[in-house]
């Protein structure tokens, strides 16, 4: 360890704790890993990662010396100060986050003077302040509370910790707030003491929650808001990528999260926006603008039946070839991937679906009934009567479009990600559908228009 590096202790490693604790160790810390999980800290220990993240397995192989793993609290309540919690908040029945993991580290946290809890679970905005009250009620109040938001997206994790756009540090003014600025000033900018990219936002715990709230809400929001242009452009004849091109050169929209598709899925999102929704409701305000963002995100997902019935008609006995099953590419993260409700809807319409996930298909396992996992893309396509990419993997996105045209049963090929390159697709001999695209364009088109500027 170095000498200056502050250890610390990370309670929960699934896809944040676990990037948290390799980034925090190879920034030099000593890191303590807790989890309830004792087959995933077996794997740990073992040096197996248990999900698949994108340098995280060599990251952990390099810093094994530092980092532990053990199924309890007790050597890190000895060896650390901060206790960074990473456990999962996943949505309830009724839209609001679950908070019972937190609330079973608050409650097996131990009074103390020299502790803090560092919360890096997303909660809503308030549970810094109730767990504090937890904290006094149960004798516990020399305890420290410090927000700490987590920004890393899956697939670039480890590069989203190291290089954050911002660090938010939510607290009270007291030593605590200060350790995790410390611990993070490797990783700020030269203005804010450290050599790195990510400005500080140190401020107070009610706003640094809301700031992650916020930020997921807006870039579902600008997701749900592109995806309304393509399906507007689809009436008119415009192509939604040229738009997005258009509108993203603007500084002030940028080009970011202008890609439209079949919606936004995973972790994060989903659950993120809608335990906004459901906590602006609780305290008596309705939000009607996420209430729109939540419903065009689900009816996205569906648009994609629809186009398979314009072209195949009835789907009964129809085998659709699905592209990709995680939520998005270099992740294996299943949950609310927009593939789980495409399968659903194409079963129920009578089709048999093939798959093929370069990572996922051990996660797809056993969620999707009747879901025939394939072991490559082509293996995927074979008679199919209709393709769907459905995650940009470059494993489906390069395919030879003349082998996928010999192999398929039918002609069709929806790409649900805009990511194809669909001249490629039609020069095989494939009816190419994209979401919010124009159909060819016989002067040239905008793609070739497109080529010509770039
Ligand atoms: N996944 C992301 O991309 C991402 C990004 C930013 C923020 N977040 C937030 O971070 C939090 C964690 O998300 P995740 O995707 O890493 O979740 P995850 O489900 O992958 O991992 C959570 C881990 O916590 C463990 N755990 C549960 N209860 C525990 C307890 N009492 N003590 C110790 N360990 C316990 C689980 O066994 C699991 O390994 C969530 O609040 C999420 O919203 C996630």
């Amino acid at each position: 360890m170095s000498p200056d590096r502050e250890p610390v202790g990370v309670i929960g490693t699934g896809y944040v704790g676990l990037v948290s604790a390799a980034g925090f160790a190879e920034l030099g810390s000593e890191v303590w890993c807790v989890d309830i999980d004792a087959a995933k800290v077996e794997r740990l220990q073992q040096g197996e990662s248990p999900i698949y993240e994108p340098g995280l397995e060599e990251l952990l192989a390099k810093h094994s010396g530092r980092l532990h793993f053990a199924t309890d609290l007790a050597e890190a309540l000895q060896r650390v100060r901060l206790l960074f919690v990473a456990v999962g908040t996943p949505p309830t029945y009724s839209g609001d986050a679950d908070l019972s993991a937190v609330h079973a580290v608050v409650a097996a946290i131990p009074a103390s003077d020299r502790h803090a809890l560092v919360m890096k679970s997303t909660v809503p905005c308030g549970t810094g302040a109730s767990i504090r009250r937890i904290f006094a009620e149960q004798g516990k109040g020399g305890l420290r509370y410090v927000s700490c938001p987590e920004f890393l997206k899956e697939g670039s994790a480890l590069p989203d910790f190291l290089e954050p756009d911002r660090v938010v540090v939510g607290d009270e003014g007291d030593w605590a707030g200060d350790a995790v600025v410390d611990l993070y000033r490797p990783l700020l900018t030269p203005a804010h003491g450290g050599s790195g990219t990510g400005a500080l936002v140190r401020t107070d715990v009610a706003s640094a929650e809301m700031v992650k709230l916020a930020s997921n809400a807006f870039l579902a929001t600008k997701i749900s808001f592109i995806n309304e242009i393509a399906n507007v452009c689809e009436e008119t004849g415009a192509d939604v990528v040229e738009v997005a091109r258009g509108m993203g050169l603007d500084a002030r929209i940028g080009p970011k999260f202008l890609q439209a598709g079949i919606g936004y899925g995973g972790s994060c999102f989903p659950k993120d926006v809608e335990a906004l929704k459901q906590l602006a409701g609780n305290s008596g305000y309705h939000f009607q603008l996420l209430t729109a963002v939540i419903e065009v995100n689900e009816l996205q997902k569906r648009r994609v039946i629809g186009k398979l019935h314009k072209h195949l008609g009835t789907l009964v006995g129809k085998r659709v070839a699905l592209l990709g099953l995680a939520f998005k590419p270099h992740t294996d993260d299943m949950r609310e991937a927009s593939s789980l409700v495409l399968a659903a809807r194409l079963h129920a319409d009578g089709a048999t679906v093939a798959a093929y996930d370069p990572v996922a298909e051990e996660q797809a396992r056993g969620l999707l009934a009747g879901l025939v996992l394939a072991e490559s893309a082509m293996d995927a396509v074979r008679d199919a009567d209709a393709v769907v990419l459905v995650t940009e993997w470059p494993q489906c996105t390069g395919l030879d479009w003349g082998e996928v045209a010999a192999a398929m049963r039918g002609r069709v090929v929806i790409d649900g990600r805009n990511a194809l390159d669909a001249q490629a697709v039609r020069a095989a001999g494939l009816r190419y559908e994209g979401i919010g695209r124009a159909a060819p364009d016989p002067l040239g088109g905008a793609a070739a228009r497109r080529r010509e500027d770039d």
